[in-house]
């Protein structure tokens, strides 16, 4: 019996350490978080898509009282893209987030962004695979107010991936 070992590769980075560009992506991606509609997690999620015509599309959760009927940050804001800009390839994805459930001494007006880098979920990934798939690298920006991590792509982010059928 063989082991494979898979690595992904994952730039560690300050905010200060991000291009002028990848600080505005991920400016709008803290930004979409206030168009979050959490009223159930109060997990207040954004994501920002920098596309090849240079347009920067956003998108933030959205919950719904039937669970499962809500979506992603991550998701809003791709699907959003394809169909305001249909086929235009997507070429960088920030996302950020905060709660307030795990800062309940601060300030509400306070920016309380995860301290750690915000990871999308599995359904997310697979949703920004296909454009990927489509189109070419969506290079993946993860914010966390303590850290930053940069991957050059969906795919390293979901090792194993299921593509075709
Ligand atoms: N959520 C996202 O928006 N992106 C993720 O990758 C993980 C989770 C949202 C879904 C739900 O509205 C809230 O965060 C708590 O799970």
């Amino acid at each position: 019996m063989n082991t494979k070992e898979i690595k992904i590769p994952v730039e560690v980075c300050s905010y200060g350490e991000l291009s002028e560009a990848d600080r505005q992506l991920v400016d709008k991606a803290k930004e979409m978080t206030s168009r979050s509609y959490a009223p159930y997690s109060r997990f207040h999620v954004g994501a920002a898509i920098l596309l090849a015509n240079g347009e920067i599309v956003g998108g933030a959760n959205q919950e719904n009282a039937a669970f499962s009927s809500g979506t992603c940050g991550e998701r809003s804001a791709c699907f959003y893209a394809s169909a305001r800009y249909p086929g235009v390839p997507f070429r960088k994805i920030a996302i950020a987030a905060w709660t307030r459930l795990h800062h309940p001494e601060s300030d509400p007006d306070s920016e309380c962004f995860q301290p750690s880098p915000i990871s999308p979920c599995g359904s997310c990934r697979q949703a920004l695979l296909e454009y990927e798939n489509l189109h070419g690298p969506i290079e993946v920006i993860l914010y966390g107010a303590r850290e930053i991590y940069r991957l050059p792509s969906v795919a390293s982010l979901l090792p194993l991936c299921f593509t075709e059928f």
